[in-house]
């Protein structure tokens, strides 16, 4: 499928496909495409959870998202939440020093970490600067889906303080490092089930695009 082709496909699903389950292979390759998004200054400052297990994941329906997402996380065989660095952790030597440190050693190194840290702490809200690089993941990983003719649906209606106690029950994720920026599920579906989709809507090319 060409890309094209692959992004006219993708539709934010809503109601999937209970009894049906994604094999191994297809979702190593969503993954490794989300693998391979960019990020600004190629920080890398998101995270996956994949959560397959049944029970888990209707735990995390309920805490980790508001109502209207509640079925489609059930339903979905697969449900990756998107977990994006804190400020803090972002800003870290540890960190900077993991992500950097694949580039630079020694003084350029050290240089490399005090600048990406100052321009990063000029950002009003460093949460969102994860946040943003977390939804370029999600572009690459549900465009991968249509491709193998996988459905998908991006779930900005998450709910990352009540998402916290959860992380630590089942020790998902060291909260103070990571929070939850955005949730993705995957799974088959049926055209035929009334709601599956909405009607495709787009603004007119000529009011989204102006070329000089
Ligand atoms: C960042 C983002 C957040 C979204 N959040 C939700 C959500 O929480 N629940 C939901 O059902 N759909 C959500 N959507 C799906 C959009 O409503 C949907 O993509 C849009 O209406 C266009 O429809 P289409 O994707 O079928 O073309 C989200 C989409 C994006 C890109």
């Amino acid at each position: 499928m060409s890309v094209e082709h692959a992004a006219q496909f993708r539709k934010a699903i809503k109601i999937y496909d209970k009894t049906k389950s994604i094999n191994e292979n297809d979702l190593k390759t969503i993954l490794t495409t989300g693998a391979l998004a960019p990020s600004s200054n190629g920080l890398e400052p998101v995270k996956l959870i994949v959560i397959k297990d049944p029970k888990l994941k209707e735990q995390a329906a309920m805490t980790c998202f508001m109502a209207g997402n509640h079925q489609k996380v059930k339903d979905a065989p697969v449900l990756v939440l998107l977990l994006g660095a804190n400020s803090t952790y972002l800003t870290s030597e540890e960190f900077l020093t993991k992500r950097l440190g694949r580039l630079f050693t020694g003084e350029i190194l050290t240089k490399n970490i005090n600048g990406i840290s100052n321009y990063l702490k000029t950002y009003p809200n460093l949460d969102m600067f994860s946040d943003e690089q977390a939804h370029i993941v999600a572009s690459f990983m549900t465009l991968q889906a249509a491709d193998l003719k996988i459905g998908s649906s991006i779930m900005g209606g998450v709910t990352p303080t009540q998402a916290i106690p959860f992380f630590q029950e089942h020790n998902i994720v060291d909260t103070t490092k990571w929070h939850l920026a955005l949730g993705l599920v995957f799974g088959y579906y049926d055209d035929n089930t009334p709601g599956t989709t909405f009607p495709r809507l787009r603004i007119a090319t000529d009011e989204f695009v102006t070329i000089f």
